[in-house]
């Protein structure tokens, strides 16, 4: 599984490393997440400064009917994530809720979001349609996007990796960031922000800055960009908030007050379900990330095959049968070969196919489980990966939005 950059984050952003994600809680975690998301996130966790966040308020958003879940479900998700491997040492993760400057954002970003921007999301109306049991013309609904915006620019992250179906949440993303940009970078504060971090830099870097920002902005000179971004990141008495500040000056188009985010796409591994549908919880055709070993040997056994082997002398066709398509994520080349011949030459039978996937997929589990197992026997300690990720979470976000309540004009000294 490979990432894209389906489009590009700032370019004064070259030099962010910073990583944002989320993650619904809607019960527990499949093997489709674990090849889709989770394996990305892990990977990640060592390139770049990983943000990754229980969205509750998200799933409140759908499942606004069902609150006496969430507890079990947000722990139980937190649970998995470590047992696939993410590391709370590298990644900072935390809950939506803890975090309430996530509320705050959301509200100020809608002041300036046209309404038909949300209502042309997609995903607004497909899960309408799709959800047609639950009432989903709510304002909370159609705040869904918006949300997930606030989450992203709240971190300033440069990156947001996500399926594809969230591409349209990223994009819209950096529209409304734009917008807040346009409104809010400008104000008479914002200027004089910026004015006291130039001169609080000292003479001699003020006049380089100054040089360096005309050079940029006026010839385009990249070698002066580049020297202002070290000249800013080496100054020791100004605060990260005006290193950003003097940073988004940089490029000359007013401010960059919440820089733009670029979504990374997960190329999603084709997860099959055991009925060779996608694998999703609504389709019931899940193996949980910490399923029972017995129960997942069981279902494996028992899944369909090519429906013309109905005999061990018929030959069957691979691409027919949901179990090959398992075989793609699990098994080697070696192993793929003799499958696509065995059973096309008919020269074994379904249940003697399905072994080495069944030995792989529980030598899997059996890991994950293994990571699992101190946390689930030890509660306070995925507390205590939460409550770190929440301080974490928060010091960020407060910084955050100290520069965005100043800019929208609302600390009055
Ligand atoms: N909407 C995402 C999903 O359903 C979850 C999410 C919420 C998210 N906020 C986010 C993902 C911010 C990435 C970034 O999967
Ligand atoms: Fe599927 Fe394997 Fe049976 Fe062929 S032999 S139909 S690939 S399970």
């Amino acid at each position: 599984m490979t990432t894209a950059s389906s489009s590009e984050p700032d370019t004064r952003q070259s030099d962010n490393r910073r990583v944002l994600s989320g993650m619904r809680p809607t019960g527990n975690l499949h093997l489709g997440h674990y090849h889709g998301v989770l394996r990305n996130w892990v990977r990640m966790q060592d390139d770049y400064e990983c943000f990754y966040f229980v969205a509750d308020w998200h799933a409140l958003t759908t499942h606004y009917d069902a609150p006496q879940t969430m507890n079990q479900h947000v722990w139980e998700m937190v649970i998995d994530w470590l047992a696939a491997g993410v590391d709370p040492e590298q990644a900072t993760l935390f809950i939506q809720s803890h975090v309430p400057e996530h509320a705050e954002l959301h509200l100020l970003l809608s002041m300036v979001t046209p309404l038909g921007w949300l209502e042309r999301v997609p995903s607004f109306k497909d899960q309408q349609d799709k959800l047609r049991e639950k009432d989903l013309a709510t304002y909370g609904f159609l705040g869904y996007p918006l949300l997930q915006s606030a989450d992203i620019l709240m971190y300033r992250a440069a990156h947001v990796p996500v399926g594809e179906d969230q591409v349209p949440h990223v994009e819209l993303t950096r529209e409304i960031a734009r917008r807040f940009n346009h409104f809010f970078g400008r104000s008479p504060k914002f200027e004089q922000n910026l004015t006291d971090s130039i001169h609080q830099m000292g003479k001699k870097a003020a006049k380089s800055y100054h040089r360096l920002r005309q050079g940029f902005t006026e010839r385009g000179d990249r070698d002066a960009l580049d020297q202002a971004r070290e000249l800013v990141s080496n100054q020791q008495n100004i605060s990260q908030e005006q290193k950003i500040l003097l940073l988004g000056h940089m490029e000359g188009r007013g401010i960059t007050l919440l820089p733009e985010p670029a979504a990374l796409l997960t190329e999603a591994a084709k997860m099959p379900g055991l009925d060779g549908q996608k694998m999703s919880k609504s389709y019931h055709n899940t193996i949980a990330l910490r399923d029972d070993p017995k129960r997942v040997e069981q279902a494996i056994r028992v899944m369909p095959t090519d429906p013309a082997r109905v005999r061990l002398t018929d030959p069957g066709d691979p691409e027919k049968c949901p179990v090959w398509q398992l075989h793609q994520v699990y098994s080697d080349e070696t192993t793929r070969e003799w499958v696509v011949a065995g059973c096309r030459a008919a020269s074994f039978g379904c249940l003697e196919c399905k072994k080495p996937l069944i030995d792989k997929v529980l030598e899997e589990q059996e890991m994950i489980r293994e990571r699992a197992r101190p946390y689930e026997e030890n509660p306070s300690l995925v507390r205590e990966v939460i409550a770190n990720g929440d301080a974490r979470a928060r010091k960020v976000a407060s910084e955050t939005m100290q520069i965005v309540r100043e800019s929208v004009g609302t600390v009055y000294k």
